[in-house]
């Protein structure tokens, strides 16, 4: 994919205030700090297009980019931080199910999973749940930079039993190296319209 132009278009927390541009869209979700915002910036060829943070839940809203007037990516606040205030960790579930369950536009949703964690009920769930919206999740490892490549075969193999995915189904990346850009780039195109 050649990046012409990545914009932020912008933030919402409620239907009435998402994008009408009626552009395709792809979301990004994970836990918190697993590291969606920095692989979208890797996949646009942009270091700050979304802003990143070692701080887990700093992505509160739902964030619309524009990619090449085409279509659009969606960075989805991460769930499963404790620290984030209560009040605002209550507000999120609904958000992003809210945003999942009604928007008519999304082609695909990329499940974001730190390599080195064993995925919990809340991926399994989530897959799950996505089914009943005929969206089958596009699923991401990410953070391989931080394993040796014996202990990335080791966390792919758990990842893939965890989830009860096919191993060759899970993409291993890192924004660090960029390693798995372009598998991700080709998982995104085959649930874009043509
Ligand atoms: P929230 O918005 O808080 O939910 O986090 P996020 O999922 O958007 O994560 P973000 O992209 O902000 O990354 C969190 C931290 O992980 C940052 O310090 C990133 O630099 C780091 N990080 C993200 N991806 C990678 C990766 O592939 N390799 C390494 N080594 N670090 C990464
Ligand atoms: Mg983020």
């Amino acid at each position: 994919m050649i990046i012409k132009s990545a914009e932020f278009v912008k933030s919402a927390v409620k239907p009435s205030q998402y994008p009408t541009d009626n552009l395709p869209e792809i979301a990004f979700a994970g836990r918190s700090n697993v590291g969606k915002s920095s692989l979208i910036n890797t996949l646009v060829n942009r270091k700050n297009l979304v802003k990143t943070s070692s701080t887990p839940g700093r992505t509160q809203l739902i964030n619309f980019f524009n990619v090449n007037n085409l279509f659009s990516f969606v960075d989805l606040p991460g769930y499963g931080y404790a620290r984030v205030p209560e009040a605002v960790r209550k507000e999120w579930g609904p958000m992003i199910e809210k945003y999942l369950s009604t928007r008519s536009t999304i082609r695909g949703v990329v499940l974001i999973l730190d390599i080195r964690r064993k995925p919990t009920e809340v991926e399994v769930d989530f897959i799950q749940w996505l089914k009943q919206y005929a969206i089958s999740p596009i699923l991401v490892l990410t953070k391989i930079d931080k394993l040796s490549k014996t202990n990335q075969i080791k966390q792919h193999d758990l990842a893939a039993k965890g989830l009860g995915i096919n191993p060759l189904d899970i993409i291993l990346f890192s924004a660090k190296t960029r390693k798995g850009r372009d598998a991700v780039w080709d998982a995104i195109k085959k649930v874009m319209p043509s």
